[in-house]
């Protein structure tokens, strides 16, 4: 979420292009997520990206890099400058926690900020500190990452027509007939097709085609580090926004029961779910805006109200029915972290990772580390200049 003129819901325009594209599913873990087509791992690329798997010691850590939002104003100083703090807040969480797998929590990239079709290069150098440092990760979307440009009001004045900016050619990863220089944004297929293709570390998927305009729906599986089953499971789901509506559909739910059932059908190994925006459920265990973080809610900054998707259809019911699920992960409200329990599982907001997007709250990432046997999982905030705090206890 972000609260600049330019960041307003963008209309559906994008949802045809995101359908017409498509490929193969890439799956990791040696079971096939989806059982109606038993795929092997083979990504788009034909690359088989090796299991996930708990380290020797028992412990698997994921960091949660949350609306880094590259690309804003990149016509003035103060946007790339924004952009290099962005990559310094990962180099330093990565390089502190060093953790198996970061896990993008959406809003990669200000679509709308983007004067031409370059969302494929500031997605790209989202991933670099990570994939610098041969981490593997993968990616899910937020409402900022297809919009379509929209021009800055100051670009019509004084002159009233604002020059075209079009790339040099051949230096984006924009396709199509428009020659990289229409101000569509980029679809999601296309921003995921081009991350898969091209980087063996990334464990991201295009979900099934029935679940589409969403699209980072899948699930990744993290082995034992004794035998070839899964100890944990880690659901993505694309929540909406951008080029379509902020919502989670009952065929993502329908789509995740199935998924669950037949992974994990005794609910034996627990379960970790990632998403970019507050379900509305998030506001109703909310501490009140601006109001201290009280226990049994843990977190360090409480500066804003949830901002959630637009409506329920059955996702929080079904996660709540199931007691393998430990967590909810999300990100989109910069000015809050915090974790809150409900039922049997918690809520848990990420850390504004970006110095791209609105606030100006010290930069941090959340981390997760999951332990095998016996099965735990604790999380904490590591910040930017290496403070590590509220941390909690998810499952134990
Ligand atoms: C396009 O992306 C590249 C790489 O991040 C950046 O250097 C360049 O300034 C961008 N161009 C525009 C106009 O945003
Ligand atoms: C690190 O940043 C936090 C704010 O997140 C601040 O409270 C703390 O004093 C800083 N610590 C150091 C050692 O700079």
């Amino acid at each position: 979420m972000v609260l600049r003129w330019w960041h307003r819901l963008a209309g559906a325009g994008a949802l045809l292009a995101a359908l017409a594209a498509a490929l193969a599913l890439t799956v990791a873990g040696l079971r096939p997520t989806t059982a109606e087509h038993a795929q092997p791992s083979a990504s788009a690329a034909g690359v088989r990206r090796p299991p996930l798997r708990f380290a020797p010691g028992g412990s698997f850590k994921v960091a949660l890099f949350a609306d880094l939002h590259y690309g804003e104003d990149a016509w003035t100083d103060w946007g790339p400058a924004q952009d290099a703090g962005s990559d310094r807040v990962m180099a330093a969480v990565l390089d502190a926690e060093k953790p198996d797998l970061v896990v993008y929590l959406g809003d990669l990239v200000t679509a709308n900020n983007l004067p031409i079709p370059n969302a494929s290069l500031y997605w790209d150098r989202a991933f670099s500190p990570t994939r610098d440092r041969g981490i593997p990760w993968a990616t899910v979307f937020g409402n900022h990452d297809d919009m379509p440009f929209e021009w800055p009001p100051e670009w019509f004045s004084p002159d009233g027509v604002p020059p075209l900016r079009c790339p040099p050619p051949g230096s984006t990863a924009a396709s199509g007939d428009d020659q990289g220089c229409s101000f569509r944004g980029a679809p999601r297929i296309e921003l995921i097709t081009a991350e898969i293709s091209s980087n063996r570390l990334s464990y991201s998927q295009n979900g099934p085609k029935d679940l589409w305009p969403g699209v980072s729906n899948f699930v990744l599986q993290v082995l034992s580090r004794t035998h070839d089953d899964p100890a944990l499971l880690m659901y993505f789901l694309d929540s909406g926004g951008g080029s379509y509506t902020e919502v989670v559909s009952s065929a993502q739910v329908k789509w995740f029961q199935s998924q669950s059932r037949f992974l994990n059908p005794n609910g034996r190994i627990p379960e970790l779910i990632f998403w970019h925006i507050p379900s509305t459920e998030y506001a109703k265990v909310a501490p009140k805006a601006k109001s201290e973080i009280k226990k049994p809610c843990v977190g360090s900054i409480n500066k804003e109200d949830v901002a959630p998707q637009a409506a329920e259809w059955g996702m929080m019911d079904a996660l709540a029915k199931r007691p393998s699920v430990k967590a909810i992960f999300v990100g989109h409200n910069h000015g809050l972290d915090w974790c809150c329990p409900y039922e049997k599982l918690w809520l848990c907001f990420a850390r504004h990772t970006g110095y791209g997007g609105y606030g100006n709250w010290p930069r941090g990432a959340r981390i997760i580390q999951i332990t095998e046997s016996p099965t735990s999982t604790v999380s904490w905030i590591r910040m930017e200049n290496g403070t590590k705090h509220s941390e909690l206890t998810l499952s134990s």
